[in-house]
């Protein structure tokens, strides 16, 4: 590991400071989910997923968006969490940490993690796309490639089942948010893992933990829009750098 990233852990140690870990969907790469701004060739990958990850896509196509979230699902479901979630799980039993993502799956807290903040929601959190009604019944079957899959439909007022991420033009849970600045607020060390920071307010974070006076550093194998900003990059991935860092 980088020796400055090693002081800067030691230091915040030393001091009684607190880690805060924004991670994004290269957390998850290892794992198999695929990010969206990577290279995958998919089934879907002739589909733009700025495309398909909208309410008007929603109204003009559900099938064609609840097909695509249902493949998501069931990556996620067969995936399993791997080096690099682990180690911040064990991170988090040592240091005072907080725990932000930006994926909507549940890796982390299938590694063992408390998460402080989905800022983005969750895939299995489905709710109705009307009335909001939770969603508390079994998913439905889904049949490995299906592109067009016709949602479920809310019991209380019969309109369909959405999943429970945030949409591109949709705001945040105010809850998560929250508790995403005040990790970022207040901590005196910021891990960002496998995140482009291209999606606001998100991408926003590091700064915010910046101006506080935290010490940011990015885990990524590619440089990002993040980079410049921050004090010290490692240009590795997830599942090598964090086991290491946790070490
Ligand atoms: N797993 C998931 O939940 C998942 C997957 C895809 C997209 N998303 C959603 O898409 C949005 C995309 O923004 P984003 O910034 O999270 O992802 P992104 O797709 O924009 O960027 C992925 C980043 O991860 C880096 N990366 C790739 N492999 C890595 C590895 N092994 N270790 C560390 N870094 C690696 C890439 O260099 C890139 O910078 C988010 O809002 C998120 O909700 C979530
Ligand atoms: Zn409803």
């Amino acid at each position: 590991m980088p020796v400055a990233i090693a002081d800067a852990l030691q230091l915040t140690i030393d001091e009684g400071g607190r880690v805060c870990v924004l991670t994004g969907a290269g957390i998850s790469a290892e794992s198999g989910i695929p990010t969206f701004r990577g290279t995958h060739d998919s089934l879907w990958s002739r589909f733009d997923p700025m495309r398909l990850a909208t309410a008007e896509a929603w109204r003009e196509d559900p099938a064609l968006v609840w097909g695509w979230y249902r493949w998501r699902m069931q990556l996620v479901r067969d995936a399993q969490p791997n080096a690099g979630h682990r180690a911040l799980a064990d991170l988090a039993e040592r240091i005072p940490l907080s725990l932000v993502t930006q994926n909507v799956d549940d890796l982390h807290e299938r590694a063992g993690s408390v998460v402080d903040a989905h800022v983005h929601g969750s895939l299995f959190a489905l709710r109705c796309f009307a009335c909001g009604c939770a969603h508390e019944g079994v998913l439905d079957d889904y049949v490995d490639g299906a592109r067009r899959v016709e949602p479920m439909r809310c019991v209380s007022c019969g309109d369909r089942i959405r999943p429970g991420v945030v949409w591109f033009g949709e705001a945040l849970p105010d809850d998560a948010w929250d508790a995403a600045t005040d990790a970022a607020t207040h901590c005196t060390l910021m891990l960002v893992v496998g995140t482009s920071g291209l999606v606001y307010p998100a991408a926003g974070l590091p700064a915010v933990a910046r101006r506080q006076g935290a010490i940011v550093i990015e885990i990524n194998p590619e440089p990002t829009a993040l980079s410049a900003d921050a004090d010290h990059v490692w240009r590795a991935t997830a599942a090598v750098a964090l086991p290491l860092l946790a070490r």
